[in-house]
């Protein structure tokens, strides 16, 4: 089985992804860790992230390069990371060069059972054809809020308004990009989490998905 959860940053895709995963026994692709590791090389390389476009090449030998599961999961989180990736994530040879890899964790997960990946493009471009698909979203300022509780347990400098904006200039770029933005697929059942805790949200989808099995 096949299960795609795209949705905007902190609307808690990445935590029911996870814990649907291990409800069914399914294996779970975070797909957003893929362009956080070319965006964490990229920086480590001193590639130019001013110009995404100019440094094509580059970032597409990185992607290409990437084996999973990931080997190194160090430094993916941190904000600047994130903004990066974004960056990188809207150039259409680093997306291309990514694809593959996706398709082929969802086609022969480790367990063999099924799939469940998250990110912003799985129902739209990576997975058409997936089994169920989910569109989480939550309101902005309760997204916000999230991110900087998570990330304030590493950086206790970061604030909410920092996190804020941080959000609002990715959600943009992610959304108007020109490959694969961030849309809801025709046929994704969309979530709106502002007011359901993480228990709440599984079980709800968790529902739906044994209705589909
Ligand atoms: O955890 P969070 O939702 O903040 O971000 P993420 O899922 O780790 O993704 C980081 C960035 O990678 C996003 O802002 C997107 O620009 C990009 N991304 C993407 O373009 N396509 C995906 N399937 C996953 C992530």
């Amino acid at each position: 089985m096949q299960i795609a959860i795209d949705g905007p940053a902190a609307s808690g895709k990445g935590t029911l992804a996870k814990t649907l995963a291990m409800k069914f026994g399914f294996d779970y692709l975070d797909t957003g860790t893929l362009y956080r590791a070319v965006a964490r090389d990229a920086l480590a390389q001193s590639v130019d992230l001013q110009d995404p476009e100019g440094q094509a090449e580059a970032l597409c030998q990185i992607a290409h390069n990437l084996v999973l599961p990931l080997e190194n999961t160090d430094g993916l989180r941190a904000a600047e990371v994130a903004q990066a990736a974004s960056k990188v994530a809207s150039l259409a040879a680093v997306r291309d060069a990514l694809i593959a890899k996706q398709r082929s964790f969802a086609a022969t997960p480790p367990s063999g059972h099924g799939a469940v990946l998250d990110g912003r493009d799985i129902g739209t471009v990576i997975l058409p054809e997936a089994d169920i698909k989910f569109y989480i979203d939550a309101d902005i300022a309760v997204r916000a809020r999230r991110r900087h509780l998570e990330l304030s347990v590493h950086d206790d400098s970061l604030t909410l308004a920092e996190v804020l904006a941080d959000l609002t200039e990715r959600d943009a770029r992610d959304k108007n990009r020109a490959t694969a933005p961030l849309i809801p697929a025709d046929d994704a059942i969309f979530i709106d989490t502002s007011e359901k805790n993480a228990e709440e949200v599984l079980q709800l989808v968790a529902s739906l998905v044994e209705e589909r099995q």
